[in-house]
């Protein structure tokens, strides 16, 4: 049930993972009332599916946290056309569908928070992850041209730029032999909690922070420093 004197935040890509602990923290605060499409309601591969839930959901979305994301591997020779349309579909076109979608009620309440879930890849790169990249560098742009629109009617923009999560992207992307190698080579000798990152996120979209917009900001534990 939505209650009135909370503000709606909606979050994709909440059944497990960083959206799971982003969910799980805002819940508990007894501040938002929290609303977690499933796949089925929104799959966020087809914008036509988009659309169909905000048609049947009329429930005007204050707080929009673009957390869901996939990861195919490869290089510029190995990529499928079906990747490719996936990956640009789920970790672009989708975000930017769902910001359409919310930013008429944002605007009209001179309020809003929008973030989007990004990586370091969306500021370095590395083999394999070209398509990952190409998404991540993407939606970061997305967030800069959004927080200059934006500004003028109180909504801030921002990305999260984490480094190695302990999630199931993570252990289905990298065997655990390489994943021991890399965290030696990062400061804190570890890879993040879902619930350190959704804590950043808790700050990002709360009334606490009213001077951050436009940022892509990292937490990875010093990794790419
Ligand atoms: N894990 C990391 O190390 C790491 C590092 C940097 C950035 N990130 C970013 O953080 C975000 C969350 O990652 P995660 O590690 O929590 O991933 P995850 O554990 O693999 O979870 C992905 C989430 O996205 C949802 N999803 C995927 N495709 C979807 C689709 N077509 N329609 C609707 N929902 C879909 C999944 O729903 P289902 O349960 O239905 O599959 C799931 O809830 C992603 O944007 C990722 O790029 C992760």
């Amino acid at each position: 049930m939505v209650q009135m004197n909370k503000r709606n935040v909606l979050i994709t890509g909440g059944s497990r993972g960083l959206g799971k602990a982003i969910g799980g923290l805002l819940d508990e605060s007894g501040r938002y009332n929290v609303i977690v499409p499933s796949r089925e309601e929104m799959d966020l591969s087809s914008t036509r599916k988009i659309t169909d839930y905000f048609n049947r959901n009329k429930t005007g979305v204050d707080i929009l946290i673009n957390n869901a994301g996939i990861n195919i591997l490869g290089g510029i020779e190995d990529i499928a056309e079906n990747s490719l349309e996936e990956m640009l579909a789920v970790n672009l076109v989708a975000p930017l569908k769902l910001v359409q979608s919310c930013v008429a009620h944002m605007k009209s309440q001179m309020w809003g928070r929008i973030v989007n879930i990004s990586s370091i890849w969306g500021i370095r790169s590395k083999e394999r992850r070209l398509l990952y990249s190409a998404t991540k560098f993407g939606l970061n742009g997305v967030t800069k041209s959004l927080s200059r629109e934006l500004g003028g009617y109180n909504i801030l923009v921002n990305s999260v730029c984490p480094g190695y999560v302990n999630t199931e992207l993570t252990s289905k992307n990298i065997p655990l032999e390489e994943q021991e190698k890399i965290k030696s080579t990062i400061p804190l000798g570890r890879f993040a909690e879902p619930g350190e990152i959704a804590e950043l996120v808790r700050f990002l979209v709360s009334d606490e922070n009213s001077y951050i917009t436009g940022q892509t900001i990292i937490i990875d534990g010093g990794f790419l420093a």
